[in-house]
């Protein structure tokens, strides 16, 4: 029996990798892996809670791969697979729908966010999603699910399912623990910096994402929305500064109080070009390494095929345990 911990997490390849996705979870699950039994996967069954173009988002999906692996999470030390590579996270995700109430569902804001932006596809997966979410983490009996702050109602929602099912049925399902980072946790738009960065923003030079060439990072951050007040200061008040410096800050890994002191009596000019510049310098080999990767496909299909078998493994497992109390006959 492994006694590490385990950690469970995954993002949705609906469009291309982001600043925000790395700070608030990838950076994270890279440093966890020696400490945790750590499962990451790629959450194409997601996806397509929205209308996806079929040859993007097999693209985007292997692309997300090469991504992971280039930010540190090694598939030697990690499993890494595709969602629907693991038929058992729809089987679960069916059975938690019966244990999920509708009046939870409707409260969640991410369903709210999305229905109210995809007015004419507001379909049943939409509203489902977090019960799905939720088998995610549950299959692999998750101690720990590393996300950003805008997944935390999910991971709560995760947890009223566990307490519910274990209650009925007895001890089946760990308790899970959202783990958000101190810094990073919520990366905002560097146009309209009251809105998170995300990857569905079309205004471009708003969202960074981790395969954008030097040049486009530059002028992103050269263009930022800051304010008229000319301090470089972290405070509710100037969200644009506040962000940028929490960006600097995940960068470099100073604290607040030395990114104050560092730009104190200089200009925003100076102090958006640094960040621009740590950005680079942080993003540049994780760019080059998933580029060399893309272009190999076998190591790829490597990587998710052993992933899949692993994490079907243990998954099925927790499957076979759920039928079994909730009554089927088995097979
Ligand atoms: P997704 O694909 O929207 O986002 C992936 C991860 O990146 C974080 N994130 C951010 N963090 C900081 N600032 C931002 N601007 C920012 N944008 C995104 C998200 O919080 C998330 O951690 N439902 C999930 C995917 C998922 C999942 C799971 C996660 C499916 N099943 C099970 C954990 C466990 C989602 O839509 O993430």
């Amino acid at each position: 029996m492994d006694e590490k911990k385990r950690i469970l997490s995954g993002i949705k390849p609906s469009g291309d990798l982001t600043l925000g996705s790395y700070m608030g979870a990838i950076k994270n699950w890279a440093e966890l892996a020696d400490s945790y039994d750590c499962f990451y996967f790629l959450a194409d069954l997601h996806a397509i809670t929205v209308r996806q173009n079929p040859a993007d988002l097999r693209r985007r999906t292997l692309a997300q791969l090469a991504q992971y692996i280039a930010c540190g999470i090694d598939p030697e030390k990690n499993t890494i697979f595709i969602q629907s590579h693991v038929p058992a996270h729809t089987q679960l995700g069916w059975v938690l729908d019966c244990y999920t109430m509708f009046g939870e569902l409707s409260r969640m804001t991410q369903f709210k966010d999305k229905s109210a932006k995809n007015a004419d596809n507001i379909n049943a997966g939409l509203f489902t999603y977090p019960s799905l979410m939720a088998a995610d983490i549950i299959l692999y009996q998750a101690d720990l699910v590393p996300v950003g702050e805008d997944q935390k109602q999910h991971v709560e929602l995760t947890r009223n399912i566990v307490q519910r099912f274990n209650g009925v049925y007895g001890e089946t399902f760990k308790m899970p623990e959202p783990f958000i980072p101190k810094m990073g946790a919520r990366i905002m738009s560097l146009q309209h910096p009251e809105n998170k960065m995300s990857k569905s923003e079309t205004d471009t030079g708003g969202c960074i994402c981790l395969l954008d060439s030097p040049d486009d990072i530059r002028r992103s951050f050269k263009r930022a929305v800051t304010d008229s007040e000319m301090s470089v200061r972290c405070d509710p008040s100037k969200p644009g500064v506040s962000n940028l410096m929490q960006i600097y800050a995940v960068c470099t890994g100073k604290t607040m109080d030395e990114i104050e002191r560092e730009f104190d009596g200089r200009g925003y000019g100076e102090f958006k070009e640094a960040v621009g510049e740590a950005v680079v310098t942080l993003l540049t080999p994780i760019r080059e390494e998933a580029q060399r990767l893309i272009a190999d496909k076998a190591y790829l299909e490597s990587v998710y095929r052993a992933g899949a078998d692993k994490a079907s493994q243990v998954a099925e497992k927790t499957l076979r345990k759920v039928y079994k109390k909730v009554g089927f006959v088995a097979r």
